[in-house]
């Protein structure tokens, strides 16, 4: 079976998601941001702060061709869609399952997270939906796209399957 990448905003539910449905359907489930901290050996947060986004999005270019194409589901981070070669990359050799959430539902859901270094108080609404108007036509380039919004981990992974 061809690999799965999950693919949406942060807090859309794609780890959660993602280690469902590879319970569901037997295969293995890995996810970049934390291959990308083994990796270099800092936390997301950290390497935004001492390399800056774009050493971020460099290393993650780099992992997405490193990993298996078969028998797995990869959750990306949220800006995984904002470089046009790893959408075509995730098209080409995978599934690619965009999991869309309200904005208004992220806010909720992130309101006392500060492990994303793209979303800080003050304005974090502000900057959740100018983010998500700003990538909506690249998530929109997935094969398959699946409301999550209202449903639960368990009715989001019936969904996909
Ligand atoms: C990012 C999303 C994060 C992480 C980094 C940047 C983004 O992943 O990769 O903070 O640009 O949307 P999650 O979507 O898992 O939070």
């Amino acid at each position: 079976m061809k690999a799965i990448f999950l693919t949406g905003f942060m807090g859309a539910g794609k780890t959660s998601v993602g280690k469902q449905l590879g319970k569901r359907l037997g295969l293995l489930v890995v996810d970049t941001d934390k291959m990308i901290e083994q990796k270099v050996g800092k936390s997301v947060n950290e390497i935004f702060a001492k390399e800056g986004e774009s050493a971020f999005r460099k290393y993650e270019r780099e992992l997405l061709r490193t990993l298996p194409l078969k028998n797995i589901v990869i959750t990306t981070g949220g800006g995984m869609v904002i470089q046009k070669e790893n959408r075509d990359w995730m098209k080409k050799h995978g599934i690619v399952i965009y999991l869309h959430c309200e904005p208004e539902e992220i806010l909720r859901r992130l309101a006392s997270d500060e492990t994303r270094p793209l979303l800080k108080q003050p304005n974090k609404q502000e900057q959740i939906k100018r983010l998500l108007t700003e990538r909506l036509p690249y998530y929109q380039e997935a094969h398959f796209m699946i409301h999550t919004t209202n449903k639960t981990i368990e009715e989001i992974v019936d969904d996909i399957v």
